[in-house]
């Protein structure tokens, strides 16, 4: 094949493609690929285009509006195109563009900076004041008429608030339907529970939610409304406009919401200011955006400008690089931890989320996995949000191969073999060997953790190194380890050596509570560990005391008492207390009813959020208030730190982000905690 013959083939290729794809997102709302890769195609289709000029054809995707009219509502013609953007992919393409509006106008160019609102476009129609039709953009020309389902949308008004000798015969108003975070997440939650198919994203649940037959079911959905763009205007007392600033400035004027952060900016630098600056704390807000919108303020700058066949060329949207992708999931794996517990985990084709390598993700437990029904062999969405952890959304279900086998837990453990067990009225499942490796590595570096011994220089892969070695079954032999056993390992000198020794020494001192919390008792964080230390005052006392004895302690519920019950019922655990004795390790405690603990927080207001390993979320506010703290519900400009546990909520996190307020992990709180300091 010669080489214009292939560019016509791919062409060809990425036509159908990019045809098939769209059907699939603005008419199914059930997308198979994500947007980057979407626009990827459409990036890929334009370039053949312009270096062979001659493959344009007039109905190529590159020319056109996506989306269609679906049959199941009756079409409205719309009364001026509704025309897409124009995407500028980086800060480069951005500048580039402002630099050729610059150039082709006379004068200087003010620019209005819009957030890019991932929703739905939708026209809404507005005669003598009154609200008359809502329509979607459809092919652009003719979009679909949901009147009646946008009607429910509680802030899109029935009335315009323009007193009457200004109020225009007709006004058409463009803007974008969305579904803030939180509902989507409540939403989703709720068809979780009803075993119903999970929306991949709030775009599509919002698309879902909005295109429906009854509009009871739209109603039941909280949508939500931005308006962004002045369309038709007339009518005797209409008032008129020389910038699209103006125009929005009417349309608040007129109860229509319109977002907040816009700006209107006089300088490109500004403009390339206000991208950055929504690409860093895009997760601040309580709705998805996936990018920016420039436009050109003065509306006879625009009329000089003009459009193309499918975009202005007075606008262009800024997208921020994908947080969201496609990607093979491999295997599902299981992890142990130091409890025991089998934590199910995602092995992925390596794919890039928000300019970073995606391979690993956590399904949490066996019921997560079920309700994701994610399968190895799917081709899964993967997202993104933030710095926050990668996690997978669910499968891609026409992508999945015939005959995919469900993912079953595994019946045993896959590091030591014994049977993997599930607690009754429990999500978790357990490795119940307390000798498998899996377990003992996770509870000697624990041990030697922050919060704990906080033994310095014993991470993770020395512990591994050690009871590989044979150096180490449980983290009482930390304390009978001698210069010679370790100078003999690889990557270990005199200095190491010697450091690593009097870090181990030292840890000996640390008070009752810390040791407690480093034993790993399943339930038993820092909170209940230093009541158990404070009220019984001693480890034997704790060692002999009976479950009543235990739960009778203020402070320590049922729960953790028979955890400790249980731990200290076991001969190799009491041995192993025996042998800390011997090594001389610090087992009393500071005694009499509530320990004194140092007021390391002073008035400073930590929020808790999603499950943390060590302590509920009861106990991790109890030990914020213990140290002089407060632990509110909610995130305000006053919070000193979101802690996020395993699964945080989203809206607690992106109202942090919103306010500059840092969000932390487990071990910096329980640092936080003891220190008062990160
Ligand atoms: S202006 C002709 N402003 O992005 C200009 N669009 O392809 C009309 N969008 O279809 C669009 N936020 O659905 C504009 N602040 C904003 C927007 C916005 C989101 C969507 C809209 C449009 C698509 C661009």
């Amino acid at each position: 094949m010669d080489e214009t013959a292939g560019a016509a083939a791919r062409a060809a290729e990425l036509r159908g493609l990019i045809e098939y794809h769209s059907r699939r997102y603005y008419d199914l709302d059930d997308p198979e690929i994500s947007d980057a890769e979407f626009d990827g195609l459409v990036r890929d289709l334009r370039a053949l285009e312009e270096a062979h000029p001659d493959l344009v054809t007039p109905d190529s995707p590159t020319q056109k509006v996506g989306g269609s009219v679906s049959t199941a509502f009756s079409e409205v013609r719309h009364r001026m195109p509704m025309m897409s953007l124009d995407n500028a992919f980086s800060f480069d393409e951005l500048v580039a563009w402002g630099k050729r509006m610059e150039r082709y106008i006379d004068g200087d160019v003010d620019f209005v900076c819009e957030l890019k609102i991932d929703g739905i476009a939708i026209s809404l129609l507005y005669e003598d004041g009154r609200y008359v039709r809502a329509a979607t953009r459809g092919n652009g020309v003719v979009g679909e008429d949901v009147t009646d389902n946008v009607r429910t949308i509680a802030v899109v008004p029935d009335r315009l608030s323009v007193p009457p000798d200004r109020t225009p015969a007709v006004l058409e108003v463009r803007g974008e339907i969305y579904m803030p975070l939180s509902a989507f997440e409540d939403l989703n939650e709720r068809r979780g529970q009803a075993g119903e198919r999970l929306f991949a994203n709030p775009r599509n649940s919002a698309a879902g939610s909005l295109r429906q037959k009854d509009p009871r079911v739209t109603a039941s959905r909280e949508l939500a409304f931005f308006a962004y763009q002045l369309g038709e205007i007339t009518g005797d007392g209409a008032p008129r406009f020389r910038r699209h600033s103006e125009t929005l400035e009417f349309l608040t004027e007129a109860g229509l919401p319109v977002n907040p952060e816009i700006r209107r900016v006089t300088t490109m630098h500004d403009v390339d200011g206000f991208c950055r600056h929504w690409l860093e704390h895009r997760h601040s807000l309580d709705y998805e955006i996936d990018g920016a919108v420039v436009k050109v303020d003065d509306l006879a700058q625009r009329m000089e400008l003009g459009a193309t066949s499918k975009s202005p060329r007075w606008a262009i949207a800024y997208k921020f690089p994908a947080e969201q992708a496609t990607t093979l999931l491999k295997d599902v794996m299981v992890s142990i931890g130091r409890t025991g517990k089998a934590t199910p985990f995602a092995m992925l084709e390596p794919v890039q989320v928000s300019g970073s390598t995606v391979q690993l993700a956590t399904l949490h437990n066996e019921d997560q996995v079920a309700k994701k029904d994610v399968r190895p062999g799917d081709t899964v969405f993967v997202r993104k949000a933030g710095d926050v952890i990668p996690e997978v959304v669910g499968p891609v279900l026409s992508k999945r191969p015939a005959d995919l086998a469900e993912w079953l837990f595994p019946e045993t453990c896959p590091v030591c073999g014994e049977p993997l067990v599930r607690v009754e009225g429990e999500s978790d499942t357990f490795c119940t060997n307390v000798e498998c490796p899996a377990q003992r590595a996770g509870r000697i570096g624990h041990f030697a953790g922050r919060g704990a011994m906080d033994i310095e220089g014993l991470g993770e892969k020395r512990v591994m190194q050690l009871i590989d070695a044979g150096l180490l079954h449980d983290p009482a032999d930390l304390y009978s380890l001698t210069y010679g056993d370790l100078i003999a390992l690889e990557g270990f000198a005199d200095l190491s050596v010697r450091n690593l020794l009097a870090a181990i020494e030292a840890s000996k001192g640390r008070p009752l509570a810390n040791l407690l919390i480093g034993l790993s008792i399943r339930h038993l964080g820092g909170r209940g560990a230093e009541v158990l230390a404070g009220a019984m005052g001693h480890l034997d006392r704790i060692v002999a005391a009976t479950e009543d004895e235990l739960a009778a302690v203020e402070g320590v519920g049922p729960t953790i008492a028979h955890s400790v019950a249980e731990f200290f019922a076991l001969d190799t655990n009491v041995a192993m207390v025996d042998r800390l004795r011997q090594a001389g390790l610090n087992f009393e405690g500071a005694v009499g009813g509530e320990p004194e603990l140092p007021r390391t927080l002073g008035g400073k207001a930590l929020v808790v959020t999603g499950t943390l390993e060590s302590m509920s979320r009861d106990a991790a506010a109890d030990a914020i208030k213990a140290r002089g703290g407060t632990s509110p519900g909610s995130v305000s400009r006053k919070t000193a730190w979101l802690v996020a546990g395993a699964e945080p909520g989203a809206a607690k996190v992106a109202k942090a982000a919103e306010y500059g307020v840092p969000v932390i992990d487990e071990p910096t709180f329980l640092r936080v905690l003891e220190t008062g300091q990160p």
